[in-house]
């Protein structure tokens, strides 16, 4: 697929198939996540691989529309607010290239931000100086919603003299 294609199509999945994904094919897409901007390359981002236990303790949306695979994606505090900030920003570019990887290649993700709930940041284990950026189903999609529409661009387009 074009990389126009890949992002035209791809969905926030709700419904996945059961096949399995190999642990080799997560690794690639979030090695593909690495290479997002990161400002000063704090290269803030750290991925949890949730388990069943946990899984089961987090109680999500049908278990994460029965997702072969969970992950939680977090983001370090920086030294500053701003660097905090910056991370946060850099942390989602992060999440984004993971998720066009992995579409171009047929698998799609459930972003689901119940990760900024404090009980479940404990259920999570997350320690302090970490936001959660979200907490995502990853599989195989049984279900590819219709697109949601979009404002066009030129709607928030300001030219500045
Ligand atoms: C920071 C962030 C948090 C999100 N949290 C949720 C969530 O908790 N539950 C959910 O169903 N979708 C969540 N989404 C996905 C959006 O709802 C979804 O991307 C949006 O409806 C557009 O649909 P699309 O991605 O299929 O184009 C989140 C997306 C972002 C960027």
């Amino acid at each position: 697929m074009e990389i126009l294609d890949i992002i035209y199509s791809r969905r926030n999945i709700k419904s996945f198939k059961s096949d399995p994904i190999d642990m080799e094919q997560i690794n690639k897409w979030l090695q593909a996540g690495t290479m997002a901007p990161n400002h000063r390359m704090t290269e803030p981002w750290e991925v949890y691989i949730v388990g069943q236990e946990t899984r089961a303790q987090l109680n999500h949306k049908a278990d994460f529309w029965n997702a072969p695979v969970v992950l939680a994606v977090l983001s370090k505090h920086g030294a500053t607010e701003v660097e905090t900030y910056e991370n946060i920003l850099a942390t989602a570019c992060f999440v984004q290239n993971f998720n066009l990887a992995a579409w171009a290649e047929g698998v799609g993700t459930f972003w689901s931000s119940l990760g900024n709930n404090l009980q479940k940041r404990e259920i999570l284990g997350v320690p302090d100086g970490y936001d959660v950026i979200g907490v995502f189903g990853v599989g195989y999609p049984d279900e590819v919603s219709q697109p949601k529409e979009r404002t066009i661009i030129e709607d928030k387009i300001k030219y500045l003299p």
